[in-house]
């Protein structure tokens, strides 16, 4: 829960590179997620739509999110964007509306957060976040911004130490919503966390995404085109990693953990 008051489901569903992505969402939905993660740069906003609408799960109890890419951050072509994905989607309003990356064209933070906050008075979306800013990012936005920030979504998972990340959102209340959960399949052959879903009787990913939301505060959308991989995926509220297993997997993380990092469009990363 952030400190403006949005929960957002614990695992929610990804949605980049799925494509036309209706039927996968459908069921997505029908096996019970809750909460839908696209972005107008995934091409994946036309599929959300159908998808949601094929599922016959009511608007009001999905938590919708989607993104204004970075080639947008000016006002009057964000408000454009806003417009776009809706029409994508098919609906009237997002639960929460992200800036996908940070500006690389020296736009002003105070513009694109002023774009951010006008989307959201305008009911056009619930809830507004910032996706792979910084640290010192977030809380410029945060007081930049005339509406409150949510959440910040960023890459997490054992490989990855966001430590320092987790601790800036719980400190300013905001959710940390973590993509690439599962390392994009990276950590699959991985032997401590095949130990420890062998004791447990769970699967890797399982792990991996019981690890994520145990400490709290945190939101995962991992992504599957596979309904079998899609159920065992909301099966982690089901049983507790012990403190010493927390730990184990906290040693997993490596130098080189991170998976999404553009040249040239990547801020510094705490
Ligand atoms: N804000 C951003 O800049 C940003 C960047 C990257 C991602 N994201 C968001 O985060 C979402 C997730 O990240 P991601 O798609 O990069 O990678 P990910 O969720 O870490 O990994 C996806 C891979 O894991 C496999 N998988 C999923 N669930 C599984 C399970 N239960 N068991 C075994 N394998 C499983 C999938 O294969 P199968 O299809 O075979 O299951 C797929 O190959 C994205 O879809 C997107 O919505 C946001």
């Amino acid at each position: 829960m952030s400190k403006s008051g949005v929960a957002i489901p614990a695992i929610g569903f990804g949605t980049s590179q799925l494509g036309d992505c209706g039927e996968i969402v459908a069921k997505a939905l029908q096996l019970g997620y809750r909460h839908i993660d696209t972005a107008w740069k995934y091409g994946s906003e036309k599929g959300v739509g159908e998808g949601i609408r094929a599922s016959g799960v009511p608007r009001d109890e999905i938590f919708l999110t989607t993104k204004v890419s970075h080639e947008y951050l000016r006002a009057p072509d964000f408000a454009r964007s806003v417009d776009e994905s809706l029409g994508n989607l098919g609906v009237d309003y997002v639960d929460m509306l992200h800036v996908h990356w940070p500006t690389i064209d020296n736009i002003p933070l105070a513009e694109t957060m002023g774009a951010l906050a006008k989307a959201k008075r305008e009911g056009k979306t619930r809830h507004i976040g910032v996706a792979n800013f910084n640290i010192a990012l977030t809380e410029e936005a945060m007081r930049l911004c005339p509406e409150p920030l949510s959440t910040l979504q960023a890459e997490y998972h054992p490989y990855l130490d966001q430590a320092k990340v987790l601790a800036a959102c719980r400190r300013l209340g905001i959710v940390f919503t973590a993509y690439c959960p599962l390392a994009r399949g990276r950590l699959f052959n991985d032997p401590v966390l095949a130990d420890i879903a062998r004791k447990r009787g769970k699967t890797i990913a399982q792990v991996a995404l019981r690890w994520l939301v145990q400490q709290g505060n945190i939101a995962a959308i991992p992504r599957s085109a596979n309904p079998q991989h899609m159920a065992e995926s909301l099966q982690v509220f089901d049983f507790e990693l012990s403190a010493s297993e927390m730990q184990r997997i906290d040693g997993l993380k490596r130098p080189d953990g991170r998976i999404a990092n553009p040249k040239g469009r990547a801020p510094p990363w705490d």
